[in-house]
């Protein structure tokens, strides 16, 4: 298939292909999402297809107005509302008991579906032009890391979709918050911008899905199952103190292999054939973390060794993406 690589400004044309039944690659402040009218079949087995994903993963609808949102859902609790008011539009998804016009085909047969307003004006744009809400994953190939710029997204899906809107690099780096309020729950099945503590202070209860804590229990986000966000290299997480990940690493390196560095806060490593920085916050590390991945395998590196400790806040989400790239190849030092 051809695909329409364009920018926002040729945004009618992609909204018409969405109301057609085509796929439209466009950017949220998150990751960038591969969407499809929400309310057609047809265009969402499209979505797996051109994925290679597998269909027991449920997808997010994206939507721009409220009304959408009546549309999809049965129950909207108090707090959802609260949560819905302090943080929509932005990186929060929530999931609400189904309605029952949402096909199985997005929910992979789960009775609850996942809702996203975002607040990139081009993603809301482009789901107020197709009138329609727009069903989209993260649109990469399933299995490699979410891309956060149009190269990437060119890289993964250049002639498996219709058309492809370019943007800058999405500003958060990882995607959504994913927080199931169904059957008046509030938990945090995969961690994002939106983090525990600022649902904390609206929500008390808000928890963390067992999952994301004991490697032994099975995520309750069907994705999160999956080795995921991993490049072509193994990716070893080192954490620990500062100077005992660079002792370890430093151990670990040999000029003659292909290994690769992920820094963060700085720091060289003269034996390593390839060393990028994360930044210094875990704000920059979410904003770098993918893009960083894909430019160690555009540069043929074998290994990445991965320097990180914990912090609270985003931290979370970055350890979390982290883990699943290394597939839990971790070393405590
Ligand atoms: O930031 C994001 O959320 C991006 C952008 C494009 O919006 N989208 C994204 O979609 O990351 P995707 O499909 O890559 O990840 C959606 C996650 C998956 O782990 C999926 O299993 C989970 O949300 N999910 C979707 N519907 C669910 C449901 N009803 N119950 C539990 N988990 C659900
Ligand atoms: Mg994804």
């Amino acid at each position: 298939m051809k695909t329409n690589i364009i920018d926002a400004t040729k945004i009618n044309e992609a909204a018409i292909c969405i109301k057609k039944g085509g796929l439209v690659v466009f950017p949220t402040e998150t990751v960038y999402g591969l969407g499809a009218d929400a309310f057609n079949d047809d265009a969402i087995d499209g979505i797996y297809i051109a994925k290679s994903r597998p269909q027991d993963n449920p997808l997010i609808v994206h939507i721009s107005s409220m009304e959408q949102l009546n549309k999809l859902v049965k129950n909207i609790s108090d707090d959802a509302k609260v949560l819905m008011d302090k943080f929509w539009p932005g990186p929060l998804t929530i999931i609400f008991e189904k309605s029952d016009l949402v096909s199985d085909k997005i929910t992979a047969g789960l009775s609850t579906v996942a809702v996203r307003f975002p607040s990139n004006k081009i993603a809301q744009e482009l789901i107020s032009l197709s009138q329609t809400p727009i069903a989209a994953p993260s649109a990469n190939l399933s299995g490699s890391p979410s891309p956060t710029k149009a190269e990437d997204v060119i890289d993964d899906l250049n002639g498996r979709v219709d058309y492809i809107i370019k943007d800058s690099q999405c500003e958060v780096g990882l995607e959504s918050t994913v927080l199931d309020m169904s059957d008046n729950n509030c938990v945090i099945l995969r961690p994002g911008a939106i983090t525990l503590e600022m649902i904390k202070e609206y929500v008390g209860y808000v928890s963390l899905d067992k999952g994301l804590i004991s490697a032994d229990i099975v995520p309750k986000c069907p994705g999160l199952k999956y080795t995921h966000y991993s490049p072509k290299a193994d990716v070893i997480v080192v954490q620990g103190t500062k100077e005992n990940i660079k002792n370890y690493i430093n151990s670990k390196l040999n000029s003659e292999l292909d290994i690769g560095v992920l820094t963060y806060k700085g720091g060289t490593y003269k034996d390593a054939k390839l060393v990028l920085d994360a930044g210094d916050n875990m704000h920059d590390y979410a904003y770098n973390l993918f893009s960083h991945l894909r430019t160690f395998d555009k540069h043929n590196i074998k290994t990445i060794y991965v320097e990180f400790s914990l912090e609270d806040g985003m931290g979370l989400a970055v350890r979390n993406r982290l883990y699943k790239s290394a597939g839990h190849m971790i070393i405590e030092v």
